[in-house]
């Protein structure tokens, strides 16, 4: 039995044409066929789109949706003009996420994600990475990593998980990237080889020489590096990124003009999060700068209880037309199969014959009301791997 949706507005992403009027046939959980709209076969499932646009399930590919506890009394503070760095140096923000997750059992925490996971989907994410990153111990990094691995086994979407061994520095342990690198890292590598490795190169967090260990290491371990860059001052860690060839650098809020074509000459992808800048501070990043120059862009919602409280993806399409200076269709490419490209996973990103049927289908009869309107849902139905979510 097939899965008929007739009578769509196709958006195939990422350089592929709109199809005004077309059908797409889905057996089991991938798309078959693209077709001229026709009334379908007896016995298909039909959804009929009546015009509506039905494009690729978004892919969230920076998030840190796994989270206990919250934080909103930082939330007043940096309302009253406490940065959020300060917050940090006094041991709240990340150290405070830290505590509450520690506090948490592993299914309490397996929980909190699948709440937030189901959520994502219905927005219209069928393909999310979550990161651990609020452990500071091997056993609560490694908790946080059978957690996601958890909440995935009962999605029905793709969460691909990354290790973010240097989030923060802990106060209370005066060996802690040593820690990490020669227990911490070795543990994650036995019982997770291959999984992405993720650091926060700042200010008050991991250093540029601390990230250089820990990715060194990571990288003769086999595992693919991402490093959260430039998010508030820029130390270098682009340079660093395209040394080690790390798959991305994540924020660039802080990049240069000049640092953002270098890193677009390279092979390494860009991933800007403009929730950041919505939620705290106004400044945001020049993905204008970097497209054009030739750049790998990709956008996600960094989803997590400090920089960036929202789970959706059509959200994030709205700040980028308005703030990063972005077109509707560049701005579907960097959220659906550039977005899959960087995750490494090419099944999913794009409407096409053979693809795993992730699609939404829009309450919308043109896609460039995702930049225009804000602050609903415009996901009318989501298809995963060929089953309706939620019917
Ligand atoms: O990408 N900056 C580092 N990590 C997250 C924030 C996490 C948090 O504040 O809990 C980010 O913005």
């Amino acid at each position: 039995m097939s899965l008929f949706i007739r009578n769509a507005r196709v958006v195939q992403s990422g350089g592929l044409p709109v199809l005004p009027r077309a059908s797409v046939r889905v057996e089991g959980d991938r798309i078959v066929s693209l077709e001229p709209t026709g009334a379908g076969e007896t016995g298909d499932i039909v959804i009929e789109a009546d015009g509506r646009v039905l494009m690729p399930g978004f892919v969230d590919a920076h998030t840190h949706a796994l989270w206990a506890g919250d934080r909103l009394d930082e939330f007043e503070m940096r309302q009253q003009g406490v940065a959020y760095l300060d917050i940090l140096k006094a041991g709240g923000g990340i150290l405070s996420t830290v505590r509450a997750v520690r506090a948490a059992s592993e299914s309490e925490l397996t929980e909190n994600l699948s709440r937030r996971l189901s959520v994502m989907l219905r927005e219209g994410s069928t393909t999310i990475e979550v990161k651990s990153g609020y452990g500071f111990t091997t056993a609560d990094e490694l908790r946080m990593l059978r957690a996601i691995a958890a909440a995935a086994r009962s999605f029905p979407g793709t969460i691909v998980p990354t290790a973010l061994l240097g989030h923060a520095l802990d106060p209370a342990q005066p060996r802690f990237v040593d820690t990490v690198v020669e227990e911490t890292l070795p543990a994650v590598n036995r019982e997770f080889p291959g999984i992405m490795i993720d650091a926060f190169c700042e200010k008050g967090a991991w250093s540029l020489a601390d990230c250089r260990r820990l990715f060194t290491k990571a990288r003769a371990l086999g595992h693919p590096l991402r490093l959260h860059a430039d998010q508030f001052n820029r130390l270098g860690a682009l340079d660093l990124a395209m040394e080690l060839g790390a798959r991305s650098v994540d924020h660039l809020e802080a990049s240069s003009p000049e640092d953002l074509r270098r890193l677009a000459s390279s092979p390494v992808f860009g991933v800007m999060l403009p929730a950041c800048g919505f939620h705290d501070g106004s400044r945001f990043a020049n993905a204008r700068a970097f497209l054009d120059a030739g750049g790998k862009l990709v956008l996600a919602t960094n989803c997590n209880p400090g920089s960036a409280p929202t789970s959706s993806m059509p959200f994030i399409i709205a700040l980028a037309v308005r703030k990063l200076g972005l077109r509707v269709r560049e701005a579907l490419a960097a959220t659906t199969s550039t977005a899959a490209e960087l995750l490494g996973l090419d099944g999913v990103g794009r409407i096409a014959p053979n693809l795993r049927a992730d699609m939404v289908l829009l309450r919308h009869h043109d896609e460039r009301l995702l930049g225009f309107e804000f602050g609903g849902n415009p996901v009318d139905r989501v298809i995963c791997a060929g089953v309706e979510a939620g019917a």
